[in-house]
């Protein structure tokens, strides 16, 4: 379970060393006045005043090279190609398609995503968020199959909404709120790691994987949809052979395979979209980067005999061919390719990733390496034989790098997930495994 670190008032005195300001100590009170709080989001520890390529700036004036960006910035922030396609969107007199009217930035998009989606999968909708584009996959494999229940994993999430939360399985959102939706089964999520037998041989924990989904699938006749995030939130690389087996699983079963592409598609984890890694799913989910960090946007791409909901509705959203949007993600999806990001994720995520598990090499501290791309972990254990996870440490390291103007995420309290944005330089690549090392020889 995710822990509720870095946020909050009174957590700022830990970035002890950063720059304040009567501006931010203002705008953090009147938030912390007006916002519902809530896990994880409010109140905040920071203000932001810009965001742009590969950093975000405060209201006291530090700047911090950002390592979550809420999976958006895949692009950077601010980039001067989609700020250009907002502008011409504008000047062309088109933000807004009201439902029955199509618009060539729309259909645009969704031509220029199924060209690059694997194989099949060559049609789309959009809508404004990532819940509600796992609320439309999940909604038409039912339909599509006839049934009603659906596979994910514990500890995963799919999205805020009422549906992507019984999908996804973390307390945080489900707490309190009394029956989720009916017939979401939750299955072990694989780990590589730290799994309950000590395992280590990768071809045995996919075994047991295996075993416990056929299980489930023995026991519920009834199963729509597996929905899943093809590479984990705490960077866990399922291999090949597991989803080439979940994947006949699924056939056999007439389950549809639906990849949460939310975090990882358009280049982050060193191929266009993470399924090319594995096998083909039938329903791809994007959004986050997909608005370009500038709207909010998401969609579904999936197989063409799919498209069988002539009398039916799963996405009608307001904003769902929205020409704004729509020209965004467009110009998103060109800068990628102009700019070979996908080719460069994949050899800087090299190169990261063999400074982590140098630091790994160096430092005890370090229990393991995860990740493909720029989408990385390091997982920070007291000690390595048991894998007892280092919250304090790892709370300690964040804190050491926010003060040195580096930002990103703790998952589960000592997993610290590193996923800048694709516009990083090797330079400052190599300024973040710096500050880690810096930082491990001093946490202690
Ligand atoms: C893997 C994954 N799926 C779905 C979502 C939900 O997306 P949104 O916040 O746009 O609804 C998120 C958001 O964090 C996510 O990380």
């Amino acid at each position: 379970m995710q822990q509720a670190v870095n946020q909050g008032e009174n957590n700022r005195f830990l970035f002890n060393e950063l720059q304040e300001s009567d501006f931010t100590r203002d705008l953090l009170a009147r938030d912390a006045q007006v916002f519902y709080h809530q896990t994880l989001s409010s109140p905040v520890f920071n203000t932001v005043v810009k965001a742009e390529g590969a950093y975000l700036y405060d209201g006291a004036g530090n700047q911090y090279l950002d390592l979550h960006g809420n999976g958006v910035h895949t692009v950077g922030y601010n980039n001067p190609d989609l700020i250009q396609a907002i502008k011409d969107q504008i000047d062309a007199g088109l933000t807004f398609a009201p439902r029955r009217f199509t618009n060539l930035p729309a259909v645009e998009l969704a031509e220029k995503l199924a060209s690059l989606a694997p194989d099949t999968l060559n049609r789309v909708l959009f809508c404004p968020g990532g819940s509600e584009a796992i609320e439309m996959a999940t909604m038409l494999a039912k339909h599509y199959t006839g049934k009603w229940k659906t596979l994910s994993y514990y500890g995963t999430f799919h999205g805020a909404g009422f549906q992507a939360v019984s999908i996804g399985a973390d307390p945080h959102f489900r707490a309190g709120l009394g029956p989720m939706m009916p017939g979401a089964i939750h299955l072990e999520l694989p780990d590589y790691y730290r799994n309950p037998w000590g395992w280590t041989d990768q071809q045995q924990i996919d075994d047991e994987y295996i075993r416990q989904l056929k299980m489930q699938l023995e026991f519920n006749s009834e199963i729509a949809a597996l929905v899943t995030e093809p590479i984990f939130y705490n960077s866990t690389v399922p291999t090949r052979y597991y989803w080439e087996q979940v994947k006949q699983l699924c056939t056999e079963h007439g389950i549809l395979l639906i990849f949460d592409e939310i975090y990882t598609a358009f280049g982050r984890t060193g191929k266009m979209f993470a399924a090319e890694h594995f096998v083909t799913p039938d329903i791809i989910v994007v959004g986050k980067g997909f608005g370009g960090g500038i709207v909010p946007f998401a969609g579904i791409i999936g197989r063409e005999d799919l498209n069988i909901l002539e009398h039916k509705s799963i996405g009608h959203y307001t904003h769902e061919k929205s020409p704004f949007c729509a020209a965004i993600a467009k110009a998103m999806i060109d800068y990628v390719e102009n700019n070979q990001l996908v080719a460069y994720a994949a050899s800087m995520g090299a190169h990261f990733r063999a400074g982590l598990e140098d630091l790994q090499a160096e430092f005890e501290r370090v229990g393991n390496v995860s990740g493909l791309g720029m989408n990385l972990s390091l997982d920070l254990v007291l000690d390595r034989k048991t894998k007892v996870r280092a919250f304090d440490q790892a709370q300690a390291l964040m804190n050491f790098c926010m003060n040195r103007g580096i930002s990103f995420k703790l998952i589960q309290g000592n997993i610290l997930n590193l996923k800048p944005s694709l516009v990083v330089t090797k330079a400052e690549i190599d300024f973040v495994l710096e500050t880690l090392r810096t930082g491990l020889r001093i946490i202690d």
